[in-house]
């Protein structure tokens, strides 16, 4: 499963850790940027990058990193094609594959603990989701 990852200048040093942890676990990764903490840029451009390879490759999963993860997942869940989470415990990554079906993880770098934040990518690429029920409730936020 291919991972699309990308972040603003707030969140491209938890992008590069997320990158080299998900490198030494075998994940095929496409970094879509930004490349460089010290340039500011706008988020919804590298939002866009990853919501369109996902409309491409319905199968794969994305990840947004900003300085909060909060205009990363409002500019992602724009799309009818996506359910971006954003997440701020192992708990919330995991309800949000189980519960939720996100294809889009978001996190916050400047909210969220470095080391914890790869524990939450990991439970995020690893959890099934559910179906049945959840499934209804999905169906009744199509657009
Ligand atoms: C950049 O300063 C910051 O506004 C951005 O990374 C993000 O937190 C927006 O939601």
């Amino acid at each position: 499963m291919t991972v699309y990852i990308a972040s603003d200048h707030a969140g491209f040093t938890l992008k590069k850790l997320i990158i080299n942890d998900l490198n030494e676990k075998g994940y095929p990764v496409i970094d879509m940027g930004t490349s460089s903490a010290t340039e500011s840029v706008d988020y919804p451009d590298f939002a866009h990058a990853v919501v369109d390879a996902l409309e491409m490759e319905p199968s794969a999963q994305g990840i947004l990193i900003c300085g909060t993860g909060i205009g990363m997942s409002i500019a992602a869940n724009r799309f009818s094609h996506i359910r971006a989470a954003l997440c701020h415990s192992d708990h919330d990554a995991r309800a949000a594959r189980q519960h939720n079906n996100a294809n889009i993880l978001c996190l916050g770098e400047r909210t969220t603990d470095k080391d914890r934040a790869l524990d939450f990518v990991h439970t995020f690429l690893t959890t099934p989701f559910d179906k049945g029920r959840h499934q209804q409730r999905l169906e009744k936020i199509k657009c």
